[in-house]
């Protein structure tokens, strides 16, 4: 069995409860004709079928986490009312658990005061961030890496700001003194920070950032999306550790629930530490905001109607998974960064793999050993098939020269950059099936590469 049903009893328990809630109102009667519905749904299980098992252990390739039973159930329990988190006249109780999640996230950071919301994702959350930074710093400029996820400098396109782009150096981290050059010239209002970048997990150096503020005057956004939960994680190097106890001093940040924290998609969080930004948000709605006095989400944020389904689980979530250090939650992210970094060390005594560096969180990038930048290339594209073809899903990521030649993966450099394999080993059950995940990838190497020279 791959999926647990035992859940589904569980959602009937709570829907009783939520029901007892609107006993006092006249009963309404069931509108479905179950075996409409039951063909329909059927139908819809066999369409879904056509996916990669995103749910499994041997699913490593894309950032895809299955959200937690407990997130899948209190967001489905939520959709027997639908809570509209705009307002608190469509989302009442939701709108109160919203408050209460995105303050413990803002705690987990170290800010016990903030401005903060959930919204439908990433890109969402980093569009609002910069929105902020470009109403507080009009006519200047967004610097991201080369390493960033691409949404800052489309995002920067749409908002009408200028972008300017950071190289990075041979780790995927932002390269401090290309920033600096940037910087002196003064037309840098907003550095993002990435913490965690999309394809090799990399930390740009806040700390050296938050030196350099003090000398040249710039906001600074941490674009965490995919790596702030690790703020919790005790097995982080030492300089990673240093970024996130930095995390605090920066202006905004950006974290996504439906990648670390268990949720299902349509989960991103932007907080800022000063309240006041909340100027920016003022208008009217003659349709909403009267139902109470109290702070409307909508007047806090750019999306007008949000599931409050979202907030609903990621409260719901919470209360199994405080965001304490050394909690069940913060062991499991543990076991990632211990399951990539087992994986990680297995790649280095295989002779036809090079991993490019240690993952600084839980992902993994490593190329094919061959003697040309395209035969690599053209090689790690056939194990990705040959893997997929034994259950074992990666991903490919095409990596520039820079990042990739330290690790001397390639003699002849006839290519700008090298396509690589990539894990994200994103679900704690990866550190148990690593042995499988091992000998598989292995199998896949033996059918393209031929068997292993020794180790
Ligand atoms: C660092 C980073 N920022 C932003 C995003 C975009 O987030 P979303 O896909 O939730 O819009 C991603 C997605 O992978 C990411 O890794």
């Amino acid at each position: 069995m791959t999926f647990d049903y035992r859940s589904v009893e569980l959602l009937k328990d709570a829907l009783r409860s939520l029901e007892e809630g609107f006993r006092h109102l006249p009963d309404l009667s069931e509108r479905i004709d179950p075996e409409e519905v039951r063909s329909a749904l059927l139908a819809t299980a066999e369409r879904l079928r056509d996916n990669f098992p995103y749910h499994h252990p041997l699913y490593i390739g894309q950032m895809l986490k299955p959200p937690h039973p407990v997130a899948r159930l209190a967001y489905a329990l939520a959709m027997w009312i639908n809570p509209n988190n705009h307002a608190l006249d469509g989302g009442r109780a939701s709108s109160a658990m919203e408050k209460e999640a995105v303050a413990q996230i803002a705690r987990m950071f170290g800010w016990e005061t903030h401005l903060g919301h959930l919204c439908s994702g990433g890109t969402m959350a980093n569009f609002e961030a910069l929105w902020i930074s470009r109403e507080l710093r009009p006519g200047k400029s967004v610097a991201a890496s080369t390493q960033a996820h691409y949404t800052h400098s489309r995002l920067a396109a749409v908002l009408g700001m200028p972008f300017t782009s950071i190289d990075a150096d041979a780790r995927g981290r932002m390269d401090l003194a290309a920033l600096e050059r940037a910087l002196v010239t003064g037309d840098v209002g907003t550095v993002v920070v990435t913490l965690g970048t999309t394809a090799a997990g990399a930390m740009d150096p806040l700390p050296e950032v938050l030196d350099l503020r003090k000398r040249y005057d710039f906001r600074i956004h941490v674009d965490a999306a995919y790596g702030g939960y690790f703020t919790l994680a005790s097995n982080l190097d030492a300089k990673t550790r240093r970024a996130f106890d930095a995390i605090a001093q920066v202006d905004s940040i950006v974290v996504d629930p439906h990648k670390h924290g268990l949720q299902p998609y349509g989960c991103g969080c932007v907080l800022f530490r000063d309240p006041d930004v909340g100027r920016f948000y003022r208008h009217d709605s003659p349709y909403t905001y009267f139902s109470s006095g109290d702070l409307h989400l909508g007047e806090i944020s750019l999306e007008c109607s949000r599931p409050g389904a979202s907030a609903a689980a990621l409260w719901a979530t919470l209360r199994v998974f405080p965001l304490e250090r050394r909690g069940a939650f913060a062991a499991d992210l543990d076991a990632c960064r211990e399951a990539a970094m087992a994986l990680h060390d297995a790649l280095q005594t295989d002779t036809r793999f090079v991993p490019l560096f240690p993952p600084e969180l839980d992902i993994v990038l490593w190329a094919v050993r061959a003697s040309t930048a395209r035969e690599a290339s053209a090689l790690a594209q056939r194990v990705f098939e040959a893997a997929a073809k034994r259950d074992l899903h990666l991903a490919l990521a095409t990596i520039p020269r820079a990042m990739a030649e330290p690790a001397a993966a390639v003699r002849d450099w006839d290519a700008a950059d090298l396509l690589c394999l990539r894990a994200c080993v994103m679900k704690p059950e990866h550190s148990e099936w690593m042995p499988e995940i091992l000998n598989r990838l292995q199998a896949a190497a033996d059918d393209v590469c031929g068997v292993r020279s020794g180790t």
